[in-house]
């Protein structure tokens, strides 16, 4: 008896609601990426936030599949023995043949099941089967990419899964398989020259040609069209990689990827439309009380606060209540996430103002800088001078004259003299090993913003992801920015760009611009984004030098708020998340599943395209009680004392119930009859 199973949306305030009524019959669902259960960027959050939803709708179908990582799965994973019997008929032939494969439950929200795969091990297949790509798909993988290595023996092993689940079945399967990224690309070549039984679907996150091209000195968007993409691709080395992005995207039977601007892109360097666009979302958790995310602020920025105390020390020459915190956060990619052009704003702000601004990139690191353990040391030591204990037992205060000997008292003094600091505060909190070729840091050094007494910008250089276990700054990222007041991501090169994204859910104002994927989704569907705290650079229609003015301009301006206006600004941002709620966003994952297997599988189901007329596109409005920009906000709130800006007990209730009827009038909602595809690019082409 095939089980049928369907999708119920609820309503997310505003947003409309969305029934989905489509027979799954027996499917199973594999969904294939590098970043299953391991962490390198924005792919990991994708499938990390979506499994919750995915898991409800497929059950004990789905399946994602990744690498092992022993260090991960000793984290994060629960090793059990396979629940499928024609799954676990197929790891344990695997098994006897020479591979690891791993069975268990990722501890994330939804605990989705996870087949993981020790590549390693199976290296010895490498020749082997780079021989088979070669002959096949004459691809030629040169032996000294480790990545592409991992790409060969990933995808043969996860096609050799999937050939061996379909083998292992009892009746004939209907198995989906999504590829995400050319890292796994190869699996779902595989599967389709092997004519497996399996629809596919590919994702690409960003190209890798555009993602190399965009980090060179080349202007991109104005010559999309004309790109030699083989000859681009050979100039860089990646042509290999390339080969196995594109045949990945060819092959599919769904082909998507994460926004309109990648879509364009990957039209021109992959060769293929899209078939539809799936917005990447995030599971968002609702307080019960509104103004919980803003105590968790107010709890996160002390103890950022208190990490910026240590690391002043001894120039603390700034009232740190007054100090707003700005960020940029992410892999290390320094031109393409607009780090360079970030500094060059904060040199220019620093003429302005003075805040205080963080950045955390990861980089090569050898050990925690020793200014600040120092420092950190001589703290705990003073504080906890032993003498003290037995007053506080007997709760009889000190006699001063006392408690020192002379001794104490001399080396109080040298302790004292080793923390004065004659130079600067540090800008980095790591010892880089490659500090002359930094690029944040040469960068830093011609700008000048070196944290003396004068500069109105203080600047610290974290070069790690941040973790709660750090002895520096232990705070996990999430905590982080809760803590900060304005996270700027001024990307060139940024496909979808999850930071600006967590910034928003989290109620924290962000700075994204009119080249990712995520400041042009906003732009689309907000009607006055800066008014929620949305500021959209434009680096598509100008020049890089008037986007780094209009870029300072948004911060002064930011810095200019008072603290009531960012309390009402951070109300606001926090009221967009239902629109980058997997909840919403997570129908375009459900409408590419029902293509592609439709597709596969003509017999058994049948696909009825959205009509992408009725998308309306989802928008909210410009919010009632304003302020729309912060200059402006500056009109409408008239000029307070200290004490009034320093009181958030001002009538906020008031404030968010008037935005949030706002709101809900004017919209004009989307067909209720099936999912909007305001995405759906007209005439794809579902190559095959
Ligand atoms: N991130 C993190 N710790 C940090 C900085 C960033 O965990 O210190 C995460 C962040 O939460 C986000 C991801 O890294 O989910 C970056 O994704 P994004 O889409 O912005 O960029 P990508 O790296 O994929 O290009
Ligand atoms: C939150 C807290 C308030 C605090 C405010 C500081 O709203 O609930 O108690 O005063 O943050 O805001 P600021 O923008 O100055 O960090
Ligand atoms: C890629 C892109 C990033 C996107 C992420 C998830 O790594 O660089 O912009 O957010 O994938 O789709």
């Amino acid at each position: 008896m095939p089980l049928a199973r369907s999708l119920s949306i609820t309503s997310l305030s505003g947003l409309e609601e969305w029934d989905e009524e489509f027979d799954l019959e027996d499917a199973v669902l594999f969904e294939i990426a590098w970043e299953v259960a391991n962490k390198v960027g924005g792919i990991y959050t994708v499938i990390q936030t979506k499994a919750r939803l995915t898991a409800e709708e497929w059950g004990e179908n789905y399946f994602l599949v990744g690498p092992y990582v022993e260090s991960n799965v000793r984290t994060q994973v629960e090793l059990i023995e396979p629940t499928n019997p024609a799954l676990k008929r197929a790891i344990d032939k695997m098994n006897s043949s020479g591979c690891k494969v791993y069975f268990g439950r990722w501890l994330i929200e939804g605990s989705p099941y996870v087949v993981l795969i020790d590549v390693a091990f199976t290296a010895w297949n490498l020749d082997k089967w780079k021989k088979e790509l070669w002959d096949n798909f004459s691809i030629g993988v040169p032996w000294f990419d480790r990545e592409a290595n991992d790409a060969v023996l990933f995808g043969f092993l996860t096609a050799w899964l999937l050939g061996e689940y379909a083998a292992q079945c009892e009746e004939p399967p209907h198995i989906l398989a999504h590829f995400h990224e050319w890292l796994a690309g190869l699996g779902l070549a595989l599967c389709r020259q092997r004519q497996l039984p399996v629809a596919t679907i590919f994702t690409t996150h960003a190209t890798l040609l555009g993602r190399y091209l965009c980090a060179g000195s080349v202007d991109f968007y104005n010559n999309l069209a004309d790109f030699n993409v083989d000859k681009e691709a050979g100039d860089r080395q990646i042509y290999h990689r390339y080969c196995l992005e594109r045949t990945a995207a060819r092959c599919a039977h769904v082909f998507t990827t994460v926004s309109q601007i990648t879509a364009v892109e990957a039209e021109h360097l992959l060769k293929r439309k899209p078939d539809i666009i799936t917005p990447n979302g995030l599971n968002v958790k609702k307080f019960s009380a509104m103004h919980e995310f803003q105590n968790l602020h107010a709890q996160s920025k002390n103890r950022i606060q208190e990490f910026i105390r240590g690391h002043f020390y001894g120039h603390l020459d700034f009232n740190l209540d007054k100090c707003l915190f700005l960020f940029i956060a992410g892999r290390y990619e320094f031109s393409n996430k607009g780090a360079d052009i970030f500094l060059e704003a904060l040199a220019r702000l620093n003429y302005l103002l003075r805040v205080s601004c963080v950045c955390a990139c990861p980089a090569l690191c050898v050990c925690v800088c020793v200014h600040v353990y120092q420092k950190m040391c001589v703290r705990l030591e003073s504080i906890q001078t032993p003498q003290l204990f037995p007053h506080f037992v007997s709760g009889q205060l000190p006699d001063v004259s006392k408690m020192l000997s002379k001794d104490d008292f001399t080396m109080m003094k040298r302790a004292i003299f080793a923390t004065q600091r004659q130079c600067q505060p540090p800008i980095c909190t790591h010892n880089m090993l490659e500090d002359s070729n930094d690029p944040i840091l040469t960068c830093i050094r011609r700008i000048g913003l070196f944290n003396s007494s004068a500069d109105r910008v203080k600047v610290i250089f974290h070069p790690e992801f941040l973790s709660s276990t750090s002895p520096l700054l232990p705070m996990d990222y999430e905590e982080f920015v809760r803590g900060c007041h304005l996270g700027v991501f001024p990307s060139y090169y940024e496909p979808w760009g999850y930071t600006p994204a967590e910034c928003t859910v989290m109620g924290i104002p962000s700075i994204s611009t009119n080249l990712s994927g995520f400041g042009c989704f906003m732009e689309e569907h907000i009607a006055d984004p800066s008014a929620y705290g949305i500021y959209i650079l434009d680096r598509r229609y100008r020049g890089v030098d008037e986007s780094c003015n209009q870029l300072t301009s948004y911060l002064f301006q930011f810095c200019q708020q008072s603290r009531r206006a960012r309390i009402i600004q951070r109300n606001r941002t926090e009221r967009l998340s239902d629109l980058l709620d997997w909840r919403y966003l997570g129908r375009y994952y459900i409408s590419a599943r029902h293509m592609a297997l439709a597709k596969a599988f003509p017999d058994t189901y049948f696909y009825q395209p959205h009509d992408s007329d009725t998308a309306q596109g989802f928008r909210y409005p410009r919010p009632a009680s304003v302020p729309p920009s912060p200059s402006l906000s500056r009109h409408s709130s008239p000029r307070q004392s200290e004490a009034e800006e320093d009181d958030d007990r001002y009538d906020e209730d008031a404030e968010a119930e008037k935005d949030r009827l706002n709101i809900r009038q004017p919209l004009t909602l989307p067909s209720k009859k099936g999912p909007a595809l305001p995405y759906t690019l007209p005439g794809a082409n579902g190559e095959k």
